[in-house]
This record gives C-alpha cells, structure tokens and sequence, in this order.
C-alpha cells in the first residue's frame, strides 16, 4: 500500500519517515490549486517587495526572486512546469522551483509569511477577479435586454400570475424585469468586493510577526482596498467567498427563472419564443422537435452553485480559530461554481440576443385570455357603479363571451348592454390592449412613458457601472 521513505517535504525537518504515498494523494490540492499560480506569483512578487522594502530582504534577493517568479511564470503558461503532488499545493510547487532558479534567495521569500495568509492572499485575489468577470457578464447581459426591449415596447402578451393570464403587458416590461434582477445582482457583487478586496497578507501563520512588516503596502501593491485589522481573522474566516457564492447563487436563481420562463415559452402550447438553431436541439428519435436544452441546463446548473455555497457553509460551521486544515475545501467548488456563474450568463445572453419573438402567438394568446377584462371592470366602476359590483357584472360578460367563443372586444354593444345597460360605445376604447398597457405609466408600469424611464435610467446605471 504505502511506501516509506525518507521525508524530504519543505516542511520536513522534524519528521523521520515520509508521508505515505496513500496520504500524499489525499492531502495534496496542487492538482486543482494550481489554478491559483498568478495570483500566487503575484502575491509573492508584492510581499518580497515589501520585505525589501521594510530592509528586511536585500535588493539583490527581492530582484532575484522576480526574476524567478517571472521565469516560472512563463514555465506555467508554456506548459514545461512539472507540478509536483509531493510537494503538496501550488505554493510549494512555486517555492521550491523558485529555489531551484535562484538557490537561497528563493529560500527567504517565505519570512514573515506562511501558508496559512498565502493562501488567504490568493484565494480573496482569485474571488475578486472572478466576481468582476461576473459583473462585467451580468453588464453585457443587460446590453441585450436592454436592445431587445427597445425594440418590444409595442409587442403585447399576457402577463400572468399563478400561471394564469392576468393582464396585458408589453414583452419590453417582461425584459426589463430581468435586467433590473440582474442590476441588483451587480450593485450585490459591488457590495461584497469591499470585503473580498481586504488583503490577509502580513497575517503569517496566525499570530502576525516579529519582523517590521507593511502590510499596507503588500495590499496596495495587489490591489486591495485595504488590509486586516486581526490576524487571526485574517487566516480564517472564508466569509468573502461565502458572499461571492451567495452573489452566484442569487445570480443563477434569476437566470433560472428566466430559462423557466423561455422553457415555457418555446413550447408549442405557447409558441412565444423560438430559440435560434444555435440555441437548441433536436431528438434523436422525434424528428419534430425542438429542445430548448441550453435553458434547461442553466436551470440544472443551478443546483451546482447552490450546492457550492452549501458546501462552503457546512465546512466552516464548525471550524475554531484559526486556520484548519478543512479549509482547503473552499477552491474546488468555488471554481466550479465561478465556471458555471460565467458560462450561464453567457449562454443566457446570447441566446436571449438570438431567438425570435412571435408577435402573433403573442397577441392570439391575449384575446383567448380576456386580458381586458380588468379594464372592463374598471371602466364600469368609473362610472359610479362599485368596484366588487363591477367585478361581477365583468365576470357575467367573460362567461357570455367564452360561451359566444369570442373575446371581450368582440362583443356587440347590445350583447354587452344586454349584461349591463350602462355600458355605451366608448367601451370599445377601453377593450383595445394597446390602450390597456399605455394607460399603465405609473412608477414601473407597463406603459410607454414608464418603459423609456425605465430604459434611460438602465441605460445611465449601465453607464455609471462600466466605469468603476
Ligand atoms: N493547501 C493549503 C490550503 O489550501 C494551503 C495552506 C496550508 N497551510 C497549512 N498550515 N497546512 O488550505
């Protein structure tokens, strides 16, 4: 089973034997963490600075270690790197070829640090970039929202509530909605960088350091809005990734609803969308169909993120100050997670930028619904006769007309006086959709005048967010 050998790990001064071959394979993280090698090589580049900086490393030895971190560098991107499991992660990997290139200089990079900030320092890096990506993705999702509804405003469908046909809405408002999701999604990102971007580096193992460190500058040298105020905390707590995974969540739970939404959609039941060939898939045993696959899988992956934000609570619930070894658990499902976050937002945006709308389907869908029935009801109580009362008399006609089998609109005026004598001509006005939605221009509504507020204020959010 396990072979032992003498132990010849960074850390093997005090051991005798080696740790068994078995043990090394379940121990060792390089084989995912090596995704963290820029931010690795970075944050070691900013703390060697700092330490020649503080004259605690020589010039020469800080130039060295450059040079060495640079050339090891290019040996990742080119591929001629060994990753070593043995050597545990992608910081031992890094350091001990580090010592390989410039001997001893390679061997002070480590002073006033450990593992335990190292890690911290990569990890909170690796989180920020991935939630800016995010952002910018959510942005981009929004530019398509955004030119889609423009050209919607006058494109009508059934709103619906419990799945039933409710009221009239424009297929720009149902857009929107979205976007403004996926506007709060990044305000949510915004908000959690400020805790992600604080630098753990100068925490060493857990206690701080003898040495006269600056942590501020290592911190500011990596783009970090500040730095920790305890070190214990500093190596500990994975709370910013928590947050980060929460930001994913929420993120897939609005896309899911959405490909729900599209799913439905593109059935032929309600043929209100086609999704363009690119975008979906056929059966291999019916011929007719068309499946709107890449919607469904958003919705499945779903379930991805929410298990990576599961996973990264139940880790931590039980954990004492300061770092354990558990920790190591946070990467794999957080990369997985920040695939699956990207990949969705860009599948969603560029399937929402392809498919079809069909107008048609949309507006058949709206007089087989007695849409207008709301404005009936209210047309009526305009006209003195009380809401609840008004409600019923709607009711009877929706009945007459469904026996009829027609729509409200197509009612005759004696038909329809026939149910209530109070009714005149100018009812057919208020029977018409378009009318239905533009009289709809309160805060958020439906109506045109609300719609282009709607746009300009997205589009000067969108505006104010490219910047930051
Ligand atoms: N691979 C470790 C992790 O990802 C690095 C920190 C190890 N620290 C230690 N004291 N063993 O968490």
């Amino acid at each position: 089973m396990s072979e032992v050998t003498k132990n010849t790990k960074l850390w093997g001064g005090r051991f005798d034997e080696s740790t068994s071959s078995d043990v090394e394979a379940f121990t060792e993280s390089v084989s995912y963490d090596k995704n963290l090698y820029t931010q690795d090589i970075r944050g070691s580049k900013a703390h060697s600075e700092m330490l020649a900086k503080c004259g605690i490393l020589s010039e020469k030895d800080m130039t060295d270690i450059h040079e060495g971190l640079d050339k090891i560098l290019a040996e990742i991107e080119q591929g001629t790197f060994i990753w070593k499991p043995e050597l545990e992660d992608v910081h031992m990997n890094i350091e001990s070829r580090l010592t390989e290139l410039v001997g001893d200089a390679g061997k002070k990079l480590h002073t006033a640090r450990s593992r335990n900030d190292q890690v911290a320092t990569d990890f909170r890096l690796f989180v920020a970039e991935a939630m800016t990506k995010w952002r910018t993705l959510c942005l981009e999702f929004i530019a398509v929202l955004l030119e889609r509804a423009q050209k919607e405003v006058n494109t009508l469908l059934p709103g619906y509530t419990h799945m039933q046909p409710a009221q009239p809405v424009s297929l720009a408002q149902h857009m929107m909605a979205y976007a403004w999701m996926l506007k709060r999604d990044i305000e949510r990102i915004d908000d959690a960088l400020k805790r992600v971007l604080i630098s753990p580096l100068g925490a060493a193992a857990l206690a701080g350091t003898t040495y006269n460190i600056n942590p501020e500058f290592s911190a500011e040298r990596l783009g970090f809005a500040g730095e920790f105020d305890n070190s214990m905390d500093a190596v500990s707590d994975r709370d910013f990734a928590i947050e980060a995974l929460s930001a994913g969540s929420i993120i897939m739970m609005h896309l899911s609803r959405f490909c729900e939404e599209i799913i439905i959609w593109s059935s032929p039941a309600f043929g209100f969308i086609r999704l363009s060939d690119a975008h979906s898939t056929g059966s291999s045993i019916m011929p007719q169909k068309r499946n709107p696959d890449l919607a469904e899988l958003v919705r499945g992956k779903t379930g991805r993120v929410y298990g990576s934000l599961q996973q990264m609570l139940v880790m931590m619930k039980g954990l004492p100050l300061a770092y354990n070894r558990d920790m190591q658990e946070d990467k794999e499902s957080f990369f997985d997670a920040d695939r699956t976050v990207a990949n969705s937002l860009s599948m969603m945006a560029a399937m929402i930028e392809n498919c079809a709308f069909n107008r048609e389907r949309m507006s058949m869908a709206l007089k087989a619904g007695f849409l207008n029935a709301t404005e009936l009801a209210d047309y009526l109580a305009a006209k003195g006769i009380p809401f609840r009362e008004a409600h019923k008399i709607t009711g009877h006609a929706v009945a007459y007309a469904e026996k009829a089998g027609k729509a409200l609109e197509e009612l005759s005026l004696e038909d329809l006086q026939s149910i209530e004598p109070s009714i005149q001509e100018d009812v057919f006005e208020v029977l018409d959709y378009e009318a239905a939605v533009n009289r709809r221009n309160s805060k958020g509504g439906v109506g045109r005048v609300s719609l282009f507020r709607q746009f300009e204020d997205m589009k000067k959010f969108v505006r104010e967010s490219e910047g930051k």
